[in-house]
């Protein structure tokens, strides 16, 4: 049979699709702005018919109507990552969380997890029957490898990403043609804090350096900041729209990656149609699994990788938090320890933890004498190197615990720094010096 043949004989609406899902299984959803819409939509609405499934998800980005009350016991939530989305449910014991490193999630799903069923997202067939997993590769084509039954989403909307990130046609056990915009991203405001940061670090960026940023107004800034940056590489869990502007104009251009050369390098996108867009047909963006993208081995390959993630607290000796308010989980490490780990084999590589010295609205500082009870360590003090703030860059890297207060004090928020310094006196014995 040919591949246009099985397509035919394969494809079906979404409601006959997801009768493929029994009481029990455990599924694996595509991940973020690459959830199958069109297939959770008709899951949850034979929630009914269905008992104890488990989903398998990390960032939500869609409506996620499956955490909510009235679906307990029909489906229980499985969150690799808590996203804003997921941490209500979580919070309240209706969803539960792994904690894992994203580069290790695919060979979780190939052993602990075992999803049953795999519902993911995917570009139209080229003239091969290769489908595109465009804009989420990350776990989504693990899962849909591992998965004994895979549903297919077919949206002309999907990105026809370039690199290791397609599935043929005779994978897919079910197909479902749906088209439908994907979900957007709206980039986040940038206030003169974060600008401030954002100078700060690129004050720590050469020319030549290869990057990875997160998401959101502080990776945002420091994009914004390095316009006078020339031969950047781009290395990266994921981008967003920020990104794009640099590479157009040539600040981000590849050529001193050991790995890749000339490549944009991520293992899932997020933003705006003008970034769904660019990487559309984009040879010079290479999408592939996240335990390549991720796997510190790889990073390290490439000469001056630069990491740069956020945190919610730091303690005075470089203990980081970075998913947790208290026990209250918030977030979850997701690629930040494979970049600092990478960012430490590479050659000339640093890592970034760059975050506003202050949270809700001044009243709290990040930088604390001892995280909160219940806090998680998610980069621990060994693995911390640079910590920045509005205040300036602090660097902590083989320097004493004693160093590191100092060093920490100085870039927290003026209005914190005599009760740090206070308990600098308790914790170190001697006066603060300045
Ligand atoms: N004490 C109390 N509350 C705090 C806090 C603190 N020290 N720090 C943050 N918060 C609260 C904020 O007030 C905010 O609450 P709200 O949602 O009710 O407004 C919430 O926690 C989120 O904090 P915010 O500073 O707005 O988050 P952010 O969007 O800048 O993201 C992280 C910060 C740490 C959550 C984010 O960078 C993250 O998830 N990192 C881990 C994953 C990672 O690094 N991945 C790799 C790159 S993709």
């Amino acid at each position: 049979m040919s591949w246009k043949e099985y397509y035919q004989k394969h494809r079906m609406s979404a409601a006959e699709a997801i009768q493929l899902v029994r009481s029990g299984n455990v599924v694996s959803i595509g991940h973020a702005v690459g959830e199958p819409t069109a297939l959770v939509d008709a899951l949850v609405a034979n929630a009914d018919q269905l008992h104890d499934v488990e989903l398998l998800h990390m960032v939500l980005m869609g409506k996620g109507e499956y955490l909510t009350e009235r679906m307990q016991g029909h489906f229980r939530h499985n969150s690799l990552f808590v996203g804003g989305a997921a941490r209500g449910a979580v919070e309240q014991g209706r969803a539960d969380f792994t904690p894992c490193y994203f580069h290790l999630v695919p060979e979780l799903l190939r052993t602990s997890l075992q999803p049953d069923v795999a519902m993911i997202m995917v570009s139209p067939p080229d003239e091969e029957g290769n489908c595109s997993l465009g804009v989420s590769v990350d776990y989504t084509l693990a899962g849909a490898l591992a998965a004994k039954t895979v549903i297919a989403q077919v949206n002309r909307h999907m990105p026809r990403c370039h690199g290791d990130c397609f599935l043929h046609v005779t994978d897919l056990t079910a197909i479902v043609e749906h088209d439908q915009p994907l979900i957007e991203l709206q980039p986040a405001q940038i206030g003169p804090i974060e600008r401030e940061i954002g100078r700060h670090c690129a004050s720590l960026i050469r020319d030549g350096d290869c990057l990875q940023l997160g998401i959101g107004a502080l990776p945002d800034a420091v994009l914004m900041s390095l316009g006078d940056k020339n031969d950047l590489g781009l290395h990266a869990e994921m981008f967003s729209d920020g990104a794009v502007d640099l590479i157009r104009n040539g600040n981000i251009n590849g050529r001193h990656k050991n790995l890749h050369t000339g490549k944009h390098v991520a293992t899932f996108l997020m933003g705006t149609k003008r970034l769904y867009d660019f990487v559309n047909d984009n040879p010079s963006v290479y999408m592939a699994p996240v335990d390549y993208v991720n796997n510190p081995l790889v990073i390290g390959r490439n000469d001056n990788m630069v990491s740069i993630n956020s945190c919610v607290q730091i303690d005075l000796t470089g203990q980081v938090c970075s998913e947790s308010v208290g026990l209250r989980q918030i977030s979850a490490v997701g690629g930040q320890v494979d970049f600092i780990r990478g960012a430490a084999l590479s050659k000339g590589g640093r890592s970034i933890i760059a975050v506003g010295s202050t949270a809700a609205h001044g009243r709290i500082s990040k930088i604390v004498p001892v995280l909160d009870e219940g806090a998680a360590v998610t980069t621990n003090r060994m693995d911390v190197e640079y910590i920045v703030t509005e205040y300036g860059v602090a660097d902590l890297k083989g320097k004493t615990l004693r160093e590191r207060a100092q060093a920490l004090i100085h870039i927290a928020h003026p209005d914190f720094r005599p009760q740090l310094m206070e308990a600098y006196e308790q914790r170190f014995h001697q006066k603060w010096a300045g």
